[in-house]
């Protein structure tokens, strides 16, 4: 995928699967910029990427706050002078504290969709006007299978994750007068910070795997429902969106894809 001189910003790109994804984009000869909450993760990933000869800025953003996001777009333009890949990448599982109780609470559901769902919104107003006055943009979604279906776990995740593919699908269709493709990305089970905390969550609350670690937690899960046996890793997700944001997919927008190893066959 070639992907010079194009300019990426990857929120929450400092670790997990946004530094996997920044990490693909740059080996495509991509610029990234890496906006997150983590200020000192995120200058560590942008040195990381900058060391592969492309070029890479870290800023520091909260998606949930317009102020935020808005400052850091200032910032990217005042360095490149355009945006041409937005991926929308922050997400969370619950507010502090999800992970040690079994039931979701108030504050799981604000969070979820106050970062998963109007973050993106943020985000993406923040951009939009400046994709649409190119008449040329990339915007991808990172959602997850577990917006596919309702599950009884972290039903605020999961719903949020819903609202994520239909967001989609409504940004597509209003974009695609300025040439601005948007799509989702749909992540089956990868190992990152955001997983050992389910895993320590499943241990917990689920008599299945009732004491064990998260890790092995997690290979048990990866045994139980993913049909190609492997777990996926951040460079999958990113492999898929460096096809996407490519001139390769100008024709496919508004569409939400599984990387999950099978786990969800629609
Ligand atoms: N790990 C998985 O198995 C999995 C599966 C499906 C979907 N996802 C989704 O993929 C995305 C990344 O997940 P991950 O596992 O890498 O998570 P992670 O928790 O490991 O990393 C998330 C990153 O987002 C940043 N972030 C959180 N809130 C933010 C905010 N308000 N503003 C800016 N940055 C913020 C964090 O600082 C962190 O760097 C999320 O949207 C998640 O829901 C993950």
């Amino acid at each position: 995928m070639e992907l010079k001189d194009r300019v990426a910003i990857v929120t929450g790109g400092a670790t997990g699967i946004g530094r996997g994804i920044g990490l693909v984009l740059a080996r495509n000869g991509g610029s990234v910029v890496v906006a997150d909450l983590d200020a000192d993760t995120g200058e560590h990933t942008a040195s990381d990427i900058a060391s592969m000869g492309v070029q890479s800025m870290a800023v520091v953003a909260d998606v949930t706050k317009p102020d935020s996001i808005e400052k850091a777009i200032a910032d990217v333009l005042a360095r490149f002078r355009h945006i041409d890949i937005l991926v929308n990448n922050a997400g969370v599982a619950g507010a502090r504290g999800w992970q040690t109780v079994p039931d979701s609470r108030e504050e799981d559901w604000v969070a979820a969709f106050q970062v998963n769902v109007k973050g993106i919104a943020n985000s993406t107003n923040a951009v939009a006007p400046v994709m649409r006055t190119q008449r040329y943009g990339k915007i991808v979604n990172i959602a997850s299978i577990a917006g596919r279906e309702g599950r009884p776990a972290l039903p605020h995740y999961s719903s949020s994750k819903a609202a994520v593919i239909n967001y989609t699908q409504a940004l597509a269709d209003e974009l695609a007068p300025y040439n601005v493709n948007v799509n989702a990305v749909c992540p089956g089970l990868l190992w990152t910070p955001m997983w050992d905390q389910v895993g320590h969550r499943y241990a917990q609350f689920n008599p299945k795997y009732q004491g064990l670690p998260s890790r092995q937690v997690f290979d048990t899960m990866i045994r139980d429902i993913i049909p190609l046996q492997r777990e996926q890793t951040p460079e999958d997700i990113g492999n898929l969106v460096a096809f996407l944001v490519s001139e390769d997919a100008r024709n496919i927008t508004g569409q939400a894809i599984n990387v999950d190893g099978g786990a969800f066959l629609r």
